[in-house]
């Protein structure tokens, strides 16, 4: 199983990118985890979207190409960030790559409700027509007061996070794989 991992903050030292490693080496025996970059991405325009710069066109591809997608999210003022919404933005149109592929999601913040209202935010938008993609039911992991869970290094090492984390993906997997047969 080869899943995109769509990480909303473009900063380099984001605790969701942090996050998002996280699970592409705990979970490497079990599917591959491939982060794409979003913070090159021109700003979404009608009068381009049929002829994108390469950084669109091979985004566009590798979200394509993969059976289903992470979204790793921080929440800026109560919602997802304006640089996922533009990557969301480019993948909803032209080709609408995202249709029928199944998506999942996850998010940490400094906050103590940990994303809670910019998941809720981006499950409404991954229903848009454009995109039409199911969603895992339940199962959010919503990692609050994310800095005092990571050690300096970056590592996730708060034990109760882990193994929630640990859960959602016994579950995510076969509902991934239940997705996948219904839509080839
Ligand atoms: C513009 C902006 C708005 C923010 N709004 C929220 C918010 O609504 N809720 C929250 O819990 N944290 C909020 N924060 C704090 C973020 O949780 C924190 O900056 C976090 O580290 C961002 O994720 P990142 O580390 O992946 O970049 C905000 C931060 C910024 C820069």
């Amino acid at each position: 199983m080869k899943i995109a991992a769509i990480v909303g903050s473009t900063r380099q030292n984001s605790y969701n990118l942090k996050l998002a490693k996280h699970i592409q080496k705990r979970y490497e025996d079990r599917f591959t985890l491939q982060i794409l970059e979003i913070g090159h991405l021109p700003f979404y325009n009608q009068d381009i979207e049929h002829d994108p710069s390469s950084e669109v066109t091979d985004f566009i591809q590798n979200v394509a190409d993969a059976d289903a997608v992470l979204w790793v999210t921080p929440e800026y003022n109560g919602t997802i960030s304006g640089a996922l919404k533009n990557a969301i933005d480019w993948l909803s149109r032209i080709d609408q790559v995202m249709i029928g592929k199944p998506s999942w999601m996850v998010g940490a913040s400094m906050g103590a409700l940990g994303t809670v209202k910019a998941q809720a935010h981006l499950r409404d938008i991954l229903f848009a027509p454009g995109l039409s993609s199911p969603v895992l039911p339940g199962n959010e992991v919503l990692v609050g007061a994310v800095h005092e869970k990571m050690d300096e290094q970056g590592n996730l090492i708060d034990e109760g996070t882990v193994a929630f984390i640990d859960g959602a993906v016994d579950n995510v997997l076969p509902w991934l794989e239940k997705q996948s047969a219904v839509h080839s």
